[in-house]
């Protein structure tokens, strides 16, 4: 099994977009529809940037919603399979933790499945959350959704055993066991994946890491930026159990596995 590099650190999945879609099947494009849903409850305007697109899937679907997208990631594997497999927006490379695609380019910013939990340290967040106030429009939005830090607060239920995923994909039976550790010191979420396959390749072990970011924490990023956060909840969205369906509204705890926020810059 190969472990090129490409942009994030040695990620088979980042690096192989067509497994990440296999490994994360989102057939009904649910994190898209729940995306536009909030876009326009809110009343945000056409032009959105989807930050850490990954695949291209949610970023080619909001434009067939008759959005303008840019889809930005770190990936360049990512960014090639989605230029050839979800056309429609532009796509570009920018990191999250610092970007510049000119000021007030955007109507909304978002950044789904954890792909803000990416910014590790506090300088990061703060980079992230001053490129998006220059990236947005007076008005304009945030919305992101990711693992919620203080689900692991008194809870062990996702640290004890390692997740176990096998799929097939290509002909190959491919099998992923995934151990999570929390470095409270760092706070980070620390995951370790070892991947198994039946084609006779040796096991790979990668290494990667999401910020454990508690609610009020980021409430209080989003506010020392300028933002008002208009929606801090842990769903329903398109990755809790039970999953977001079209029409349902926000809740209002932050308990759940999934975090979810929006928020606005203020108009003059
Ligand atoms: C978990 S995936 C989510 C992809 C996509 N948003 C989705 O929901 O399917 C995280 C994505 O963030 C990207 N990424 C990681 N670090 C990044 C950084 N510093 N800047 C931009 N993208 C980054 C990875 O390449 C990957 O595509």
């Amino acid at each position: 099994m190969s472990d090129s590099r490409s942009g994030t650190p040695g990620n088979l999945l980042t690096d192989h977009p067509e497994l990440y879609e296999a490994r994360f099947p989102d057939p009904e494009r649910l994190a898209a529809r729940w995306t536009e849903d909030t876009l326009r409850r809110h009343g945000a305007g056409p032009r959105v940037l989807d930050l850490g697109c990954g695949t291209g899937r949610d970023a080619a679907a909001l434009h067939r919603s008759g959005r303008t997208v840019t889809g930005a990631d770190l990936s360049e594997a990512m960014l090639a399979h989605a230029r050839d497999h979800h056309p429609g927006p532009a796509y570009v490379r920018a990191d999250l933790h610092g970007f510049d695609l000119g000021q007030g380019a955007f109507d909304a910013v978002v950044c789904l499945d954890s792909s803000l939990l990416y910014c590790h340290t506090n300088d990061q967040l703060d980079g992230f959350l001053a490129s998006c106030r220059h990236a947005l429009a007076p008005g304009g939005l945030l919305v992101a959704e990711m693992r919620n830090g203080s689900y692991f607060l008194g809870r062990t239920d996702l640290l004890d055993r390692p997740a176990v995923a096998e799929f097939a994909w290509q002909g190959t039976a491919y099998r992923s066991h995934t151990t999570l550790t929390v470095d409270r010191t760092a706070q980070l979420l620390r995951r370790t994946r070892v991947w198994t396959t039946d084609d006779g390749s040796p096991p790979a072990a990668q290494h990667s890491a999401w910020r454990l970011l508690f609610p009020q924490e980021l409430r209080r990023f989003l506010t020392a930026h300028g933002f008002e956060v208009l929606e801090l909840h842990d769903g329903p969205g398109p990755r809790t159990e039970p999953r977001w369906h079209h029409g349902e509204l926000p809740g209002t705890t932050t308990d759940g596995d999934r975090l979810h926020v929006v928020a606005r810059l203020p108009t003059p």
